[in-house]
């Protein structure tokens, strides 16, 4: 299998190409969805090959997650992350977003402030409104295409209201990698204003060289008994449709807490979530891993290169994630005509930069991870959208 390999999703019923037209009105049969964050990769053949075992032994019944669950997810911690993970810390939800939900169930309550770093990932504060919780904007500084933090703003805009801040790590959009004093800024932040902290981390194995990662937890150890871990394998291994996240909590009291509304919920296990964690989480998932990041970091070069070379474009330079934030405010556009020529007439789906909050307004969001055909022809279509700017 080779990341070149174009496959066709439409009629799979997956949402990036088959709600695109319904969406976006960007037509299915010459549109390139480049929106929600999954990739139109395989996911890796080990474990297709695991999955297809399962079907074929053909008795699809209720299962428990096991010993070699947990200690799949702890080895991928320890030697992808050097995090060691207690057992007993690890809940598995249907993923992140409902891993934000269930957090903000079981700790805050409908009224309370939820502090976001903006632009941030859109589905925070679509929970948080959901849930009847107030979303509390602490907007990012865009250092010259770089997000950076503004904590003595931040600190000023605190009401006493707030139980709770999220932290995205690494951050999307704009895939900054916190560095380790940036996340002990967040840390203290957290504790001056005596708020629980969500780090939400599914990106983060999808950092570029010359970047490192570094777990909340081991950033910032002295706050772990306010702290709530979110991993996942889903953008990893592109594997999100199996729903299978986890909320990782190092605090005894806290894990009592969350242990009881998961049961109050009855969240139970999903068999091939399961399955395809513990395969995937081995060495020969690092392996694969390895080489999908040299594919998507050519990806970032080639599309980074190309958008710096309309002029009025702008795509911050990704240290992870695949997923490129790119500024159009040079253009002197509106962003009604911006948006029209990439979707009418480059007929390409992006993610609108308002929906990450304040800050976004004159973004959109590429998905890049895709084959690098698709790249070149994205890259083909906005330079004809924008051609009159050359
Ligand atoms: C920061 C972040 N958290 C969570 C999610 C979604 O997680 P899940 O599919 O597990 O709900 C995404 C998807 O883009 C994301 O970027």
């Amino acid at each position: 299998m080779s990341f070149d390999d174009l496959i066709d999703r439409h009629g799979t019923f997956c949402s990036k190409w088959d709600m695109m037209e319904p969406i976006y009105g960007v037509p299915a049969q010459d549109g390139l969805a480049m929106w929600v964050a999954d990739m139109d990769f395989r996911a890796p053949e080990h474990v297709l090959a695991k999955l297809r075992e399962m079907t074929d032994h053909g008795v699809l019944g209720y299962v428990d997650y096991s010993k070699p669950y947990t200690d799949a997810i702890r080895w991928w911690m320890r030697n992808r992350h050097d995090w060691d993970v207690a057992p007993e810390a690890i809940f598995t939800t249907t993923g992140l977003v409902n891993g934000v939900g269930m957090c903000l169930d079981t700790y805050t309550k409908p009224g309370d402030g939820i502090v976001l770093f903006t632009p941030v990932y859109h589905a925070f504060a679509k929970v948080i409104r959901n849930a009847g919780r107030q979303v509390v904007e602490c907007q990012m500084v865009n250092n010259d295409g770089r997000y950076e933090m503004d904590f003595a703003a931040y600190d000023a805009q605190m009401t006493g209201n707030e139980r709770m801040v999220i932290l995205c790590s690494p951050h999307n959009p704009g895939g900054r990698v916190w560095t380790q004093e940036e996340l002990r800024a967040v840390a203290d932040f957290a504790k001056r204003h005596d708020l629980l902290l969500v780090s939400d981390e599914i990106h983060h194995d999808l950092v570029y060289p010359g970047h490192t990662h570094i777990p909340m937890p081991n950033a910032a150890p002295d706050i772990v008994d306010r702290l709530l871990m979110l991993t996942a394998p889903s953008k990893t291994f592109n594997i999100a449709g199996l729903h299978t996240g986890q909320v990782i909590i190092p605090d005894p009291e806290l894990r009592g807490r969350f242990a009881k509304r998961m049961a109050a919920l009855s969240l139970a296990p999903n068999s091939t979530g399961q399955m395809a964690t513990l395969t995937a989480y081995s060495p020969e998932g690092a392996e694969w891993v390895d080489g999908l990041l040299a594919y998507l970091d050519e990806n970032r070069r080639l599309f980074e290169s190309a958008i710096s070379a309309i002029p009025g474009l702008r795509a911050m330079p990704l240290e992870a994630t695949y997923l490129a934030w790119v500024d159009f405010s040079g253009t002197g556009m509106d962003r009604a005509e911006f948006t029209e020529r990439v979707e009418q007439q480059a007929r390409i789906a992006v993610n609108h930069g308002t929906s990450f909050g304040t800050g976004g307004e004159n973004f959109l969001r590429f998905n890049l991870g895709t084959q690098r055909a698709r790249i070149e022809d994205a890259i083909d279509r906005l330079n004809r959208a924008f051609g009159d700017l050359q």
